[in-house]
C-alpha cells in the first residue's frame, strides 16, 4: 500500500511506514507542494500525511480514488475539508497532545516578549545605539498581578493557564464549555468572550478554525480591550479579523501584539512589517525537536491502524 508525505517532516514517521511495508514517498523540496503535484501525488494512494500547508478541498478529496485517511501533522484541521472526506469515508486525524507544551512555552515566549520589550531591547544592541543604562528605558508590564484571559480552552488553552498562574496573573477564560480542570488548576472563572476581552492584561488566542471562530475577534471585541493590553495569537491568523487590529495597533491603542500565525501565510499583510509594537514569529508554535518527532510518530501511527483495519489514534470529529 501507497503512503504519500506532502512535505518533508522527521523521518520517524517514514521509517515507522517502511518498517510495516508500505510504499513511501516524499514531497521533499523546500517549497510548499505545488497543486499539480499534489493532485498527481494523491490520486493513486492509500494514505496521505499532509502539512498544514496544504488544502485539502472537496476537488481534490473527490479526486482521491482510494486515499482511506488524511493524517494532518498538526493539531489543526482547518485546512482539510471534512465533510467531504467523510462522505468519501475518509479518516481525517490530527496531532493533538504532543506539541501542547511546545505551543504554550512559545506562547509565553510572545507574551513575554510583547510585554517587557525583548526584541525591542536586542535590535538596540545590535544596532549598536544602545548609550547604556537608563530609568525610563523600554519600560514594560508586569505579569504579577494582572488578568490573563484565555480564549478558547483546550489542551493548549490550559497548559497557557497554567503557566501564566506561575506568574501571579488571574485566569479568566472563555470556552464553549466548562473546563473543570483549568478551573481546579488555576481557579480560573470561566467567562463570555466580551467580559474576556473587556478585562483582560494579557488575552491569548486558542480557538481551533472553524466558521464560528472566523473573525472571532473583530473589530468590536478589538475596540472593547484594554487601552494597554498584549494579545497574542498561537492559534490560526483567520480567528482575528487583521486589519482591524492592525488599525488599533497603528493607533497604539493595544500595548503591543504577539503573532505566530497570520491570514494568508506566508504572503502576510504588508502593514505587519511597518508596526513597532508587535512580535512576529513565523508558525513555529510546535517547532520543538520534542514536539515535531512525536508528530511524525503519531501521524504515522495513525495511517498503520488506519491501513490494517484498526481504529485511528487520534480521530478528529
Ligand atoms: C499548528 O499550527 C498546528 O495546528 O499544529
Ligand atoms: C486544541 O486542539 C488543543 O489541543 O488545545
Amino acid at each position: 500500500m501507497k503512503v504519500f508525505i506532502t512535505g518533508k517532516i522527521p523521518v520517524a514517521a517514514k521509517e515507522l511506514l517502511l518498517k510495516e511495508g508500505f510504499d513511501v514517498s516524499v514531497y521533499t523540496r523546500d517549497n510548499s507542494i505545488p497543486s499539480d503535484i499534489l493532485m498527481k501525488k494523491v490520486r493513486n494512494v492509500d494514505a496521505v500525511i499532509s502539512l498544514l500547508t496544504e488544502k485539502f478541498s472537496e476537488d481534490i478529496i473527490a479526486w482521491m480514488q482510494r486515499c482511506k485517511i488524511i493524517a494532518n501533522y498538526a493539531v489543526g484541521f482547518n485546512n482539510i475539508d471534512l465533510k467531504a472526506a467523510k462522505e468519501k469515508g475518509i479518516i481525517v486525524t490530527n496531532t493533538p497532545d504532543i506539541l501542547t507544551n511546545a505551543t504554550a512555552d512559545i506562547t509565553m515566549s510572545l507574551v513575554l516578549a510583547c510585554a517587557r520589550n525583548i526584541i525591542h531591547g536586542s535590535e538596540l544592541i545590535k544596532s549598536m545605539m544602545w548609550k547604556g543604562w537608563r530609568a525610563e528605558q523600554l519600560l514594560g508590564i508586569e505579569l504579577n498581578g494582572k488578568t490573563f484571559g484565555i480564549a478558547g480552552a483546550g489542551r493548549i488553552g490550559t497548559a497557557v493557564a497554567v503557566r501564566a498562574k506561575s506568574f501571579g496573573t488571574k485566569i479568566i477564560y472563555y470556552n464553549r464549555s466548562k473546563n473543570s480542570e483549568l478551573e481546579k488548576l488555576t481557579g480560573a472563572k470561566k467567562v463570555s468572550l466580551n467580559k474576556l476581552v473587556e478585562s483582560s492584561d494579557v488575552i491569548s488566542l486558542h480557538l481551533p478554525l472553524t466558521p464560528a471562530t472566523f473573525h472571532i475577534i473583530d473589530k468590536d471585541k478589538i475596540n472593547r480591550m484594554k487601552k494597554n493590553a498584549v494579545l497574542v495569537n498561537t492559534a490560526r491568523g483567520e480567528i482575528v479579523d487583521e486589519s482591524e487590529l492592525i488599525k488599533a495597533l497603528k493607533a497604539g491603542k493595544l500595548f503591543s501584539a504577539g503573532f505566530d500565525v497570520y491570514t494568508n501565510e506566508p504572503n502576510i499583510n504588508k502593514e505587519l512589517y511597518k508596526l513597532k509594537n508587535v512580535v512576529l514569529l513565523p508558525h513555529i508554535g510546535s517547532a520543538t525537536f520534542e514536539a515535531r518527532n512525536g508528530m511524525a510518530i503519531l501521524a504515522a501511527q495513525n495511517v498503520i491502524n488506519v491501513l490494517q483495519g484498526k481504529k485511528p489514534l487520534t480521530p478528529v470529529c
